[in-house]
């Protein structure tokens, strides 16, 4: 099939997973009008149209928490992306090495965090879930710290985990959902051999050994839920600083008032998110929370965003409305589904040739200087 656009990576992805895995990377919490309104509203943002601006030199380039991007982009954690691709979390952090920009690896990835860091060219960041036995997250921060990694993406915005209806229905949890998912692997042959077979092990790797392996792949979802930890506060991140030297950012913030909290207790980034719509169902968009947030704390934190972003078009709305960078969750998962590591690149390069030629009609010359200047506001006059 003919690939374009990030689009088309859904549908290749469709065609190439078992049902059971298309639908927990495309599902979302509940009815899901959180996920609808995250790509409604960011599409709904209108941009200003300029000429005879003299764009030739476009920059794409960036630089955040002391690293250096060629796109104002980053991978976002994606837990089990080694079932969408064979070793698929090496193959994405491959990706993004090649193209110049971060790759955050999930707490919950099927490569363990040492076979990523040995395959990668560049550094990786990790994504932590604080699991409930304390131990064992400060034995899983400690090893990645030996592996060299600086950079920690806190996820503060799953101390339960979202209902996901779809995840019943198509066999990722729910009754029978060992027999259902060998049934719709079956039916999907050239998966079964690259990822089901070859693809081995499959178990989580960084936290494989959790309480004696009562993490496991085959629970996934059920296991997640029992063990993740619902006590989460603002002294946890103390609890984290005391076992992490490197950088900290806080992904799941939502809300002003969190922000707010966020600068008090000295959190230098945060990646504004509701998690692509898989957790509060009934959340606001992040298109819609990201400019308020941005007039209450922009000047005192790193903003990052993501959630919802589709095209380099969306990144370029999101930079307007106040992102510094924006982290691409599904985008980079049906890519990486669909066509393993060239898939990741190339859908890097479209989302840059995006972005680029949005900018040029746009007028703006640099990623990094591009703001509200560049919307146009709501038919009604209100803000973009
Ligand atoms: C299949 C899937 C698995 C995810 N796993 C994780 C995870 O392990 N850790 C995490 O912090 N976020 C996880 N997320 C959320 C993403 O990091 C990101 O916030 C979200 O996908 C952004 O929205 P988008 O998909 O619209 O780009 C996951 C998202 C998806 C779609």
């Amino acid at each position: 099939m003919i690939i374009s656009s990030a689009a088309d990576y859904r549908e290749a992805a469709r065609r190439r997973l078992p049902r059971f895995l298309f639908d927990y990377i495309d599902g979302g919490a509940g009815a899901e009008r959180t996920l609808a309104a995250n790509m409604a509203d960011l599409q709904s943002v209108t941009l200003r149209q300029r000429v005879m601006q003299g764009v030739a030199g476009v920059d794409l380039s960036t630089q955040w928490l002391g690293v250096a991007a060629d796109l104002p982009v980053l991978i976002a954690p994606i837990g089990m992306s080694g079932m969408f691709a064979r070793r698929g979390e090496v193959q994405g952090a491959r990706a993004a090495a090649k193209k110049g920009v971060p790759f955050i690896l999930s707490t919950l990835s099927v490569c363990p965090l040492e076979e990523v860091v040995a395959a990668s060219a560049r550094p990786i960041w990790l994504q932590l879930y604080m699991l409930k036995d304390r131990g064992f997250m400060e034995n899983m921060l400690a090893r990645a710290r030996a592996a060299g990694i600086e950079h920690l993406v806190f996820t503060v915005d799953l101390p339960a985990l979202g209902l996901r209806y779809r995840d019943a229905h198509s066999g990722m949890a729910g009754p029978f959902a060992p027999q259902r998912r060998l049934s719709q692997a079956l039916a999907k042959p050239a998966w079964a051999y690259d990822v089901g077979l070859m693809g081995r092990p499959h178990a989580l790797g960084n936290v494989a050994a959790y309480l004696g392996g009562a993490m496991k792949q085959k629970n996934y979802l059920r296991d997640i839920a029992a063990n993740v930890d619902p006590t989460l506060d603002w002294s946890t991140l103390d609890w984290v600083r005391a076992r992490w030297p490197g950088r900290i950012i806080l992904k799941g913030v939502l809300d002003e008032a969190d922000a707010r909290d966020a600068v008090r207790c000295g959190v230098e980034a945060i990646i504004v998110s509701n998690h692509g719509g898989r957790q509060l169902d009934g959340a606001p968009s992040v298109a819609r929370m990201l400019p308020r947030i941005a007039d209450a704390v922009g000047d005192d934190l790193l903003l990052l965003a993501d959630s919802g972003a589709r095209s380099g078009l969306d990144v370029l709305r999101l930079l307007a409305l106040g992102a510094k960078g924006v982290a691409l969750g599904r985008a980079y998962a049906y890519a990486l589904a669909a066509a393993g590591q060239g898939g990741v690149e190339n859908m890097l390069d479209i989302f840059a040739a995006e972005l680029r030629v949005g900018m040029m009609l746009c007028g703006v010359g640099e990623a990094k200087g591009v703001g509200r200047g560049i919307l146009i506001p709501k038919i009604d006059g209100s803000a973009p």
